[in-house]
């Protein structure tokens, strides 16, 4: 079978005013289609850095990565990244900085009403419909966020990269944002890797954990298989023994590779 997307040997060392830092080294991974994979390791240990070569904003100075056989060398729209610090364009408003993606992408598939409509179904999804007139100072980070989410959605991407998408919200709004999009990674079977700093979240929603070795020379150290049938609901797991199982295995993991000043 052949591969979906496909992560090659990636190395990449940065120039630096105090000489070259390796920061990835060697690593390797295989996507399916459908997959959703979580990258889960300690600060700056690269995990961004894998991410934008995926998304195409960084060049691997080894290796390479491969979409549907295809190489990756610039950024495209068949790989939408929602990063942690939403990048909304602050004197448009909800609905314009969604609808300037859907028309950059489908202009020249979808009729003006069509995209507008396609517009207006992805702020449904995530809950946004009714706040479309708004600009971005006038709503909340977790709005901000939602928006960010249903602008990568409209661009149906092959593959959605999230740097830690959900990072900077309360509790609440990252469960419920959490379950939103196991639930369109359900319906829709994107392709996601996202990145997180949260050991229930990469449980809850992947089906394989990533978990990165410290850099320099960060490399994957292991990965976790997540066997948890789906559909999955947070309240259910949390009393399943094998949930707590694959959770004690990411924390033992991190644990066992806290940075030396962090160590206990
Ligand atoms: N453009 C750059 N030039 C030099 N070094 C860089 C550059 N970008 C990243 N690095 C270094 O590469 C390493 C990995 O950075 P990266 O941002 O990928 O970490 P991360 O795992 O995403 O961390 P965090 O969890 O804090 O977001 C760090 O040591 C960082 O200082
Ligand atoms: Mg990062």
């Amino acid at each position: 079978m052949s591969v979906y997307l496909s992560i090659e040997n990636v190395g990449i060392t940065f120039k630096t005013d105090k000489g070259s830092f390796c920061a990835l080294d060697d690593v390797r991974l295989r996507i399916d289609k459908g997959e959703f994979i979580s990258v889960i390791g300690h600060s700056g240990c690269g995990k961004s850095t894998l991410l934008n070569i995926v998304a195409g904003l960084l060049q691997a100075t080894e290796g390479g990565v491969l979409l549907e056989g295809r190489e990756v060398d610039s950024p495209g729209p068949d790989r939408a990244v929602v990063f942690q610090n939403h990048s909304l364009l602050p004197w448009l408003t909800v609905y314009d900085n969604v609808r300037m993606a859907v028309d950059k992408v489908l202009g020249g598939t979808k009729t003006k009403a069509e995209r507008h409509d396609w517009t207006m179904h992805n702020l449904a999804l995530v809950r946004m419909d009714q706040a479309k007139d708004k600009k971005p100072g006038e709503i909340s980070g977790g709005m901000k966020q939602r928006v960010g989410i249903a602008r990568a959605l409209a661009m149906e991407p092959k593959v959605l990269l999230l740097d830690e998408p959900f990072g900077a919200l309360d509790a609440l709004t990252r469960a419920h944002l959490q379950d939103s999009l196991m639930e369109i990674h359900h319906r829709l079977g994107n392709t996601v890797i996202m990145i997180t700093h949260d050991v229930d979240e990469s449980v809850l929603l992947s089906d394989r954990i990533v978990m990165m070795n410290n850099g320099p020379a960060a490399t994957i150290g292991q990965i976790l298989d997540i066997d948890l049938e789906r559909p999955r609901r947070r309240v259910d797991l949390a009393a399943d023994p094998h949930y707590n199982h694959l959770r004690a295995e990411v924390l033992r993991f991190l644990h066992g590779h806290a940075p030396a000043s962090h160590a206990a």
